[in-house]
């Protein structure tokens, strides 16, 4: 295996996605393109602690940053990533991920009221996933986020921020148009509050806007530690 620096511009995960996901159709092999240029990954990853050796990658989709973090994450982090979501379809094409020889990803597909897979895990990653969740289960859903940190893990939330309301709309529509989804918008700071009731610090809540898309990127860790 070949251990290498992260990426850490857009390009160069552009560039990477497209070694990694060459099976995907035209349609999502063109947003797989573009989506570094619009979703910060290259600041997620640059706030994964260099120690943490266990991963796990809620909602993770088609796997995009566990698959970055398994291919060029030093040779000797991150001894286990785990990633799950509900879609059987995302985690299938995420099965599929060419990812170079030594490197593995347990994906899973994980109902939504089925337990999360079993810890602990020094960081938790929850990207783009908690406008998906309906306004009513989105405070449970965090408390679920920090009940798989133990004592010294990492959280590290990414999500869409409803402000400022242009930039919310652009969010909406995008959502709308290619996941043909409802965003439900959460602001930023009652994210971070929730956390710190639920015995969380927050050392990180920062703005990370790319374009016309506003995200916001909240790094939060167990108090104690
Ligand atoms: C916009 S995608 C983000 C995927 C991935 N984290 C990324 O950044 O590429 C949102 C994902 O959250 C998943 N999701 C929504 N609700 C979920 C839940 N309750 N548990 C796990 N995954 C969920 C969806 O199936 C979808 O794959």
């Amino acid at each position: 295996m070949i251990a290498t620096e992260l990426p850490s511009t857009s390009s160069e995960i552009s560039r990477a996605l497209r070694d990694i996901y060459p099976h995907v159709g035209r349609f999502e092999r063109l947003l797989l393109r573009w989506r570094p240029y619009i979703c910060p990954f290259h600041k997620i990853l640059a706030r994964v602690p260099p120690d943490s050796c266990t991963v796990l990658d809620v909602g993770c989709g088609i796997g995009i940053v566990s698959c970055l973090l398994a291919i060029f994450g030093q040779q000797s982090r991150f001894r286990r990533i785990v990633a799950f979501d509900v879609s059987k379809d995302a985690i299938r094409t995420a099965k599929q991920a060419k990812l170079r020889l030594g490197n593995s990803v347990d994906f899973q597909t994980v109902e939504k009221t089925s337990p999360w897979p079993e810890g602990p895990f020094d960081t938790v990653l929850c990207i783009d996933v908690i406008h998906h969740v309906r306004a009513d289960e989105q405070n449970g859903f965090v408390a679920r986020l920090t009940s798989c940190c133990h004592e010294g893990s990492t959280l590290i939330i990414k999500d869409i921020s409803p402000t400022p309301w242009w930039k919310a709309i652009m969010n909406f529509l995008h959502d709308l148009f290619l996941s043909r989804q409802l965003v439900h918008h959460r602001k930023e700071q009652e994210i971070a509050s929730w956390l710190e009731q639920l015995g969380m610090r927050v050392i990180e809540n920062s703005r990370q806007d790319q374009l016309w898309y506003s995200h916001y990127l909240i790094v939060a860790r167990n108090k104690s530690s």
